[in-house]
């Protein structure tokens, strides 16, 4: 069977003064039906690039050089204008870090969820109003018929962001692209908003790629996780499996650099990942991540990245295994042999 949304070799380019600059270099990624995906990394790493290519929105001047997006079987890359507009109107939804920058302040939020229902559902005025308001209370927003006449600058950014997924959800997409969702809001707005986006998900069985730097938000909403380095995926697996037996250095790092609370609740600080993420100008023919790995070892510099099964359902892009078997969040080192045979392969 396949999956709902399929990406294989995705490159994201932007022109340069000396040749290309390859932000996204040759991402696989698929979704199934319902399925939630959490993309996480650093900045930079090309996150919102993955996701808006799904829509074919990579921002000017970038491009999508290669590779393919299916969307239910269906070639987004080739798809005509008329074509794509259905698609992004019908199939998919997307909530966006600002909501602020993402609504319109000059027109009234209920206005703006009516719009959506009028032009992508061909609802009436009087219907689009109704199910406008309907919307709003469903999202969460108290005393929703006056709320319809407010303008974002009157809401708070939690209710901006409950209001832009009530116009994401408007079309009841298959697909939601979830950008930083709750980025910019406090902790308390963000837990009710991942809670909101999860109700939400459950209820239309909308598949969701949610994309964050936030491997916590990712822990509680996502059933498996994609982590990206350098313009590459560097593991996959569920999220469980990442959280509790990462295998890729980098994740490692990732997971390192969360504060956790000892037994008697102080919070231990972690060691911060010393130096800088590649720049889009360097090319490096092997692991991205060898100039900061730890356990770097001669020849991860040269090996194409690849992503190789690791465990069930659990891929990793890391050509050693320094921590094959050693558990969760230790640094040992183990299984020289494997390693060697690895790097060879
Ligand atoms: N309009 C642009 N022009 C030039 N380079 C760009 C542009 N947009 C993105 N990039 C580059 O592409 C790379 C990936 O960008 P992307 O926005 O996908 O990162 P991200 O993982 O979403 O980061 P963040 O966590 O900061 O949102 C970055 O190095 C960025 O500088
Ligand atoms: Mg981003």
């Amino acid at each position: 069977m396949s999956s709902l949304l399929e990406i294989e070799a995705l490159r994201i380019e932007f022109p340069g003064e000396e040749g290309p600059l390859v932000a996204v270099k040759g991402v696989d990624l698929a979704l199934d039906e319902g399925e939630v995906v959490g993309l996480v990394g650093e900045s930079g790493s090309g996150k919102s690039l993955t996701c808006r290519a799904v829509m074919r929105m990579v921002p000017e001047p970038g491009s999508i050089s290669a590779g393919t997006v299916r969307f239910d079987g269906q070639d987004v890359m080739a798809m005509g204008r008329g074509q794509l507009r259905d698609f992004r109107a019908h199939s998919v939804g997307m909530i966006y870090q600002n909501p602020f920058g993402s609504l319109n302040p000059v027109l009234r939020v209920g206005a703006q969820i009516a719009e959506t229902l009028r032009v992508n559902r061909g609802r009436s005025s009087k219907a689009a109003k109704a199910e406008a308001i309907a919307l709003l209370d469903r999202v969460g927003i108290e005393d929703p018929e006056r709320r319809y006449r407010a303008y974002p600058h009157e809401l708070s950014g939690g209710m901006c962001q409950r209001v832009m997924i009530a116009i994401s959800t408007a079309s009841s997409p298959r697909l939601m692209l979830a950008d930083e969702p709750t980025t910019a809001l406090d902790v308390t707005t963000q837990a009710q908003i991942l809670e909101l986006l999860g109700t939400m998900r459950a209820e239309e069985g909308m598949a969701m790629l949610l994309v964050s730097h936030d491997f916590g938000v990712i822990a509680q909403a996502c059933d498996r996780v994609a982590v990206m380095y350098g313009g590459h995926i560097v593991e996959t697996g569920p999220v469980e499996t990442i959280y509790h037996e990462p295998e890729h250095p980098y994740t490692r790092a990732l997971l390192n650099s969360v504060p956790e609370l000892d037994s008697a609740g102080n919070v231990k600080r972690r060691a911060a990942l010393a130096g800088h993420p590649p720049e889009l100008s360097e090319v490096i023919p092997g692991c991205v991540f060898a100039p900061r790995c730890e356990h770097v070892q001669p020849g991860c510099d040269q090996v194409p990245m690849k992503l190789m099964p690791v465990g069930p359902d659990h891929h990793s892009a890391c050509p050693v295994r320094p921590f094959a078997g050693t558990g969760a969040r230790t640094t040992g080192r183990g299984g020289a042999a494997a390693d060697a045979e690895r790097i060879e392969a």
